[in-house]
């Protein structure tokens, strides 16, 4: 081999490396990959919803109880009672029906109405029926007291069951504080 004959063969070399580069510059300017701004799609790792949830938890929407419970309107209440009236009577010394008599229910130990054939899932929960517990209560009777005999679906409408509630406070329960918070 001569140094001619090495001088082509670094010269082919180096021509095809040129080559190369060359392609590539073109195929770069004609393809022109610009980055998007946003990925074309997004890996769900769950981790946002997951944080909307706890926060859901923690801070129910809409206002808060103290906050419905100042503005309920008594006489609005006591309409929506007729949904409740098929099962309770609210009067004093009104008789137990399908359900206990609610008079002076604000306030009062659960699951205590003389007289009265409780469901075990009532009697065992305990506690007193505050404006918090009736407020979960009436919102879906089955989820706060899982095996309650009372077959209501629920008051979905938050100012519904402040009305209702402010309508069951002047029955007997209207030395009950309302709530500040
Ligand atoms: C289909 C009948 C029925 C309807 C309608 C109904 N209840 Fe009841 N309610 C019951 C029964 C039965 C119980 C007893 C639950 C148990 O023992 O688990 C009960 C229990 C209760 C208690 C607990 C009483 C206590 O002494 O601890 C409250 C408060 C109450 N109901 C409020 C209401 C309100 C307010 C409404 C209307 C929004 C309503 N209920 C609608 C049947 C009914």
């Amino acid at each position: 081999m001569n140094s001619f004959e090495l001088n082509k063969i670094a010269g082919a070399v180096l021509g095809s490396a040129l080559a190369i580069v060359a392609i590539n510059e073109i195929a770069n300017i004609a393809i022109s990959p610009t980055m998007p701004e946003t990925p074309a799609y997004v890996i769900d790792t769950g981790a946002e919803e997951a944080s909307t949830v706890a926060s859901e938890d923690t801070k129910p929407e809409g206002p808060s109880l103290a906050v419905l419970m100042a503005s309920a309107d008594e006489a609005k209440g006591e309409k929506v009672f007729k949904k409740c009236g098929s099962c309770h009577t609210v009067e004093e010394g009104g008789a137990n029906k399908i359900g206990p008599n609610l008079y002076g229910i604000l306030g009062k130990a659960m699951a205590s109405v003389e007289g009265f054939s409780y469901s075990d899932a009532l009697v065992e929960l305990g506690g007193e029926w505050g404006y918090e517990e009736l407020n979960a209560f009436l919102t879906k009777p089955k989820d706060y007291v899982k095996g309650t005999k009372m077959s209501f679906a629920g008051l979905k409408k938050p100012t519904d069951r402040a009305d209702l509630i402010a309508y069951l406070r002047t029955l007997g329960s209207s030395s009950v504080p309302l709530p500040t918070e």
